[in-house]
């Protein structure tokens, strides 16, 4: 079996950690995370392509890290994304694929830099639950969609099991329907799934 030299302590990672940890993965994730057969990217932009969205809506790819999920909604049809992240070296492995229209780089300490409005969809792709972006994201996504728009997120196994996470999207009831709800593999390499789920702002 392949070492797993990151993947394996990431879920273990607590809040001023984070970036320098991606900082430091930025190089070699694409790479663990291939061999782990990463398939949740694919899956939630196949849940966005389900809906009505048209392709050429913006959206916005939130924690893009080195553009996997951007990779995965470009290769669904979608052609204006862009991208927020926390880590400039994922940022750096992003910019390279040239598929994002801008990439901002986020702060831990303040909210999501997102303009109210400017997206009728919102993805977040193996980017919020432990190790990733933190419960606290999710308000400030959703209430920066118009009514109608729709927030894409992947829970995996670990954020499930982490009362903040669910708790976050239920706190959020009365802004958002459920579009679909779908479980499925994270990486099957470690054994983790996720559920995918899309969301309506109301
Ligand atoms: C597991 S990676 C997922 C990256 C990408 N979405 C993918 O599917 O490969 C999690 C990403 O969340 C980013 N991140 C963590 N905390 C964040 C925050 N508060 N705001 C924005 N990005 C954050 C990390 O830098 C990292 O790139």
């Amino acid at each position: 079996m392949a070492d797993k030299p990151f993947l394996s302590k990431v879920y273990d990672l607590k809040g001023d950690g984070v970036r320098d940890y991606y900082d430091k993965w930025a190089e070699t994730y694409e790479d663990e995370l291939t061999e782990n057969a990463y398939a949740t990217p694919a899956r939630c932009a196949a849940a966005l392509a389900a809906t009505d969205l048209p392709k050429d809506t913006p959206i916005l790819d939130f924690a893009c890290g080195t553009g996997l999920s951007g990779a995965a909604l470009h290769a669904e049809g979608f052609t204006i994304i862009d991208g927020i992240d926390l880590s400039e070296a994922m940022l750096a492995k992003a910019r390279a694929k040239k598929i994002y229209r801008n990439l901002t780089r986020a702060s831990a300490d303040a909210p999501p830099p997102v303009e109210p409005n400017a997206y009728r969809a919102i993805t977040a792709i193996g980017a919020i639950g432990p190790g990733a972006a933190p419960a606290e994201v999710i308000a400030p996504l959703i209430q920066a969609l118009p009514t109608g728009g729709y927030f894409v997120i992947s829970l995996n196994d670990v954020a499930l099991d982490t009362p903040a996470f669910p708790a976050a999207l239920d706190a959020q009831a009365d802004s958002i329907e459920k579009v679909s709800e779908e479980r499925g593999p994270h990486l099957p390499g470690i054994d983790v799934m996720s559920t995918v789920y899309v969301f309506r702002r109301t």
